[in-house]
């Protein structure tokens, strides 16, 4: 029974951690992770099919052999934003607190790495596209901190909510859906 409650803990604590740290686990709608996709200008270099749902596949914008992105999703829950960049080409890292979205990560998902680790303290200096759904003063903290880090002409990408104090290149908008806003790094 004790070790019923332990790991119980272990699985639990770190989740309500997460939440309390920059937001709870709720996933990017399915419908929205191709606006990510092309916000983040990632798409496939080959010439499969589309797939299906969380992973759509978008048409190459010319220009094969370009270098492959680094892609972050600061926070990656479930993993469903960075499954889709790396099946467009992309190098894709995620970063999760939460051992329960861990390991479905490590269990269920293929093509991606994910660190248990708290993203307030990592490195995105080779970073080409950020992503964040976190809370708005998150955004805010973690805003000023990849401006700082990352390189010039690379992306952050943040859904529902805006970094307060950075202009927007552009707000995608779509009726009945949250705004995903996109910031280029100068
Ligand atoms: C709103 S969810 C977004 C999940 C995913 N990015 C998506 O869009 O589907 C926020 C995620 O960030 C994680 N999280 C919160 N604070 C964190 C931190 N400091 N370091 C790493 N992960 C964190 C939570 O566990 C949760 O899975």
């Amino acid at each position: 029974m004790e070790y019923l409650f332990l790991s119980l803990a272990l699985l639990i604590i770190p989740s309500a951690l997460a939440g309390l740290s920059a937001a709870p686990y709720v996933p990017t709608k399915k419908r929205d992770v191709a606006r990510f996709l092309k916000l983040a200008e990632i798409s496939s270099k080959g010439g499969s099919p589309p797939k299906a749902d969380t992973a759509p596949r978008l048409p190459a914008s010319g220009g094969g052999g370009k270098k492959e992105k680094i892609v972050y999703d600061l926070g990656c829950g479930d993993g469903r934003l960075l499954v889709a960049a790396a099946k467009n080409g992309a190098k894709a890292i995620g970063y999760e607190m939460s051992l329960l979205n861990y390991l479905f990560c490590l269990l269920f998902r293929r093509g991606i790495k994910v660190k248990l680790r708290d993203f307030f303290n990592a490195d995105f200096c080779d970073a080409d596209v950020a992503y964040m759904f976190l809370s708005q003063k998150a955004h805010n903290k973690m805003g000023e901190i990849l401006a700082r880090q990352m390189k010039k002409g690379s992306r952050i990408i943040c859904y529902v909510w805006p970094i307060v104090g950075m202009a927007a290149q552009r707000i995608d908008k779509e009726a009945g859906r949250p705004d995903m806003y996109l910031y280029v790094i100068n």
